[in-house]
């Protein structure tokens, strides 16, 4: 039988008292956070007749989530970071911040303390015997077309399996990770491999809530971005590889049209050389244009917990 009971004095005093609105400590911004998301999900509980299995293997099913780190993962499949990156698009529309290279999500597999290069630096440890020679090149310019030297570019991606180091223990530490600083033309260059697409674990508790929607977990192939240079907005930002099945049905919703950037294979022994390569390799231009800002606060990546980054509060 459906019952209603959401809309009693009885729920709504008991919503009270949960979110310790009859208290005088605590953080008022967290009661009135808890109460509405605890008030929607009552509602929820009510609407949708939810019995007490349901709502006891979800929380069985967020035990899992927890015990494998994967909040982190299941956020961007459930368009939260991309949701984030929407919000941080319009305000900076409001502040007339917008224009230079458009941001997006940072995902969770960022390890900060990756080695530091200036100018150049090779990013592959050599032993992925499937890794085909990349070379990522691009110049750093501000809106008015000006190089910036000195900038700095962390960049980090996965290797020919769709795997990150640190989180992939078969790799070495802090393989496909490096810190570029611009020289003084304002041009970073690295020498990699091309990575592959990634999918989130299979069978995994994120795997299973997407499995639930109909969805899948795959991401196209893709290369993270920080850029950051005094008086510049910092940016977070991804590139991905044309020509991915996934490009547009990307699952945790992060491709841009102005982000799709095309390999060009190079064969000629010359320009190999030139780069201090053997052989054939692709070669990807990404070239980044900051916007300039004098606000400290935009000038920096945002806090957020991050593998082996020192907890700054
Ligand atoms: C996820 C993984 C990524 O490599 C990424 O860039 C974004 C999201 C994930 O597992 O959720
Ligand atoms: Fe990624």
């Amino acid at each position: 039988m459906t019952v209603k009971i959401f809309d009693t004095p009885q729920v709504q005093d008991f919503l009270n008292t949960v979110a310790g609105f009859e208290q005088a400590g605590g953080s008022d911004r967290a009661k009135r956070i808890i109460h509405r998301l605890l008030a929607d999900l009552y509602r929820l509980i009510d609407d949708f007749d939810v019995t007490p299995e349901e709502f006891w293997a979800t929380v069985s099913l967020m035990n899992e989530l927890g015990k494998g780190s994967q909040f982190g993962l299941l956020a961007p499949g459930l368009g939260f970071d991309h949701y984030l990156d929407m919000r941080m698009d319009a305000e900076d529309e409001a502040r007339g911040l917008s224009g230079g290279t458009p941001r997006t999500i940072e995902g969770p597999l960022y390890v900060a303390g990756a080695p530091e290069a200036e100018g150049v630096a090779r990013m592959d440890d050599g032993r992925d015997p499937d890794g085909e020679t990349m070379w990522l090149t691009g110049l750093v310019r501000d809106t008015d077309g000006q190089p910036v030297a000195g900038a700095r570019v962390e960049i980090w991606h996965a290797d020919s399996k769709g795997g990150y180091s640190h989180f992939d223990p078969s790799q070495s530490e802090y393989n496909l990770r490096r810190t570029i600083v611009t020289d003084a033309e304002g041009r970073y260059a690295a020498r990699s491999i091309i990575p592959s697409g990634y999918g989130v674990p299979e069978g995994s508790p994120t795997d299973r809530v997407l499995a639930a929607l109909g969805r899948h977990g795959q991401r196209p192939a893709h290369i993270h971005f920080f850029i950051s240079a005094p008086g510049h907005k910092h940016l977070t930002t991804q590139i991905n590889l044309a020509g991915d099945p996934y490009t547009w049905d990307d699952f945790a919703f992060a491709t841009r049209e102005e982000l799709l950037v095309d390999g060009r294979v190079i064969e000629e022994a010359s320009e190999a050389e030139q780069r201090g390569l053997e052989g054939p390799f692709t070669e990807v231009v990404f070239d980044i244009e900051l916007a300039r800002t004098e606000a400290q606060e935009l000038q920096s990546r945002h806090k957020r917990p991050r593998a082996l980054e020192e907890s700054t509060d």
